[in-house]
């Protein structure tokens, strides 16, 4: 790794003595920027250990929608604490699960009313495939395993996951063609692309168990949109063939694209529906696999081998389903869809100068996500080393420098983060 001397300073003794043993995210260690050692976070600032305050314009992977260590959250946590930080799922049951679960059920469109409870992003999506080829084995089809997945998607680092992630183009190509083979398409924005959809759908249903897409928007595979449209186009398919649809709100739940669920946009329901990142409000790892009551109903059964067997240690964890509730008592009491508006607005404002540049290939807004695509990002590090030096934490990835601030950002720290991007893009990469 390259040396600590890149940030300033003198590392805290934490740091130095830790970082030897650390194996960091989406990094080749021996050559990686050393992360930043941060110390406090509020509301929309990360304090390092140097004392410097960076704007958060990431919310950590979009979990921390209402900012970091809001009151609210923090105090429901501490209450959970110290009656029972967890308990076993199997078993046992607790209030703040089951209201949880209550309370998803309620928010969801159409008949998604069974949660099931896990502990992140990747493993609810694995949930999500389980489910969906058990709903065809419980129902006597054994040749349905296959799923039809989308280019420019990703939907988490697990096995299955990958396998419906995007191989080509994603951060997975490695394992192309290790994986279970799935069918890779390119999403149905148009009468083109959706006729060579229904083809392969006409030609090989019987071998597919269901389409997994992320609604609106393709986050970790480079930011990409579609519209409302794509959506009811894979609702009608799904219903045409008999496919279970499962649509990934892992990055668009909670606000992110301006409504609630992103699925509200296009008035469809999934049959599955996974969440979690803002599912916490962006404190503790938690995710759901919601399904719908079809799905639900092929495992209810007298014959035990039709259960679902799956059942993470830490699911449902006491702790998080107490941030969950917390999170979502503010998306009540607070006018967190106003606020995503606001910051929509802002963005658009704010990052309409990078048209402009010649290396900007486009700027791109859709609820409280700002993306500005470059043509080429020679040296990643170096341009978010750029954002560091500038107070702000912004972290660029592949082609693409993206906002996906906290819904409680001020304006002037939103207009700090366009600001900054505006500035050092013009001064050249
Ligand atoms: C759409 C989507 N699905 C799944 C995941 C995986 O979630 P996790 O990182 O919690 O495993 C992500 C993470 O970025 C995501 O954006």
């Amino acid at each position: 790794m390259a040396d600590y001397t890149s940030i300033n300073d003198t590392p805290p003794g934490w740091y130095a003595g830790g970082l030897d043993h650390i194996w960091l995210p989406y990094a080749q260690m021996k050559t990686a920027t050393p992360p930043l050692p941060v110390v406090r976070t509020q509301g929309s600032r990360i304090q390092l250990a140097d004392g410097r305050e960076l704007i958060d314009g990431v919310a950590s992977w979009w979990t921390s929608c209402h900012g970091y260590n809001h009151p609210h959250i923090r105090q429901a946590v501490e209450r959970q604490l110290a009656a029972m930080p967890h308990v076993m799922f199997g078993g046992l049951a607790h209030e703040p699960a089951l209201t949880l679960a209550k309370r998803l059920a309620a928010l969801l469109p159409g008949d998604l009313t069974r949660v099931f409870f896990s502990d992140s992003g990747s493993v609810a999506v694995e949930v999500a495939l389980k489910m969906a080829m058990q709903y065809w084995i419980n129902r006597g089809v054994k040749t349905r395993r296959r799923f039809v997945s989308f280019k420019g998607g990703y939907h988490g680092d697990t096995t299955g996951a990958m396998a419906v992630s995007d191989s080509d183009d994603g951060m997975h190509a490695l394992f192309a063609g290790l994986l279970p083979q799935q069918h890779l398409f390119d999403l149905p924005i148009d009468d083109a692309s959706d006729a060579a959809l229904d083809k392969l759908l006409a030609q090989r249903a019987d071998d597919i168990a269901g389409i997994i897409v992320e609604p609106l928007v393709q986050g970790a595979g480079g930011m990409k949109f579609h519209d409302a449209a794509v959506l009811k186009r894979l609702r009608a398919h799904a219903d045409k063939y008999d496919l279970l649809l499962i649509f990934d709100e892992i990055f668009t739940g909670f606000g992110r694209t301006g409504t609630m669920f992103a699925c509200e946009q296009a008035g469809v329901a999934p049959d599955i529906v996974t969440l979690s990142k803002a599912l916490t409000g962006g404190t503790l790892g938690l995710a759901a696999t919601v399904a719908s009551r079809k799905v639900f109903e092929a495992f209810w059964s007298d014959d035990a081998s039709k259960a679902l067997m799956h059942g993470p240690s830490y699911m449902a964890n006491a702790l998080a389903c107490a941030a969950a509730n917390a999170s979502l008592d503010l998306f009540e009491r607070e006018p967190r869809l106003d606020q995503v508006a606001a910051i929509s607005a802002a963005l658009a404002n704010g990052l309409e100068p990078c048209r402009d540049l010649k290396a900007v290939k486009d700027v791109r807004v859709m609820g409280a996500i700002g993306v500005v695509e470059m043509a080429r990002i020679a040296d990643l590090d170096a341009l978010r080393a750029r954002f560091v030096e500038k107070g702000v934490f912004i972290r660029p990835f592949g082609n693409v420098i993206y906002l996906t601030p906290a819904f409680t950002i001020s304006p002037d720290e939103l207009k700090t983060l366009t600001d900054t991007i505006v500035r050092v893009l013009s001064a050249g990469l």
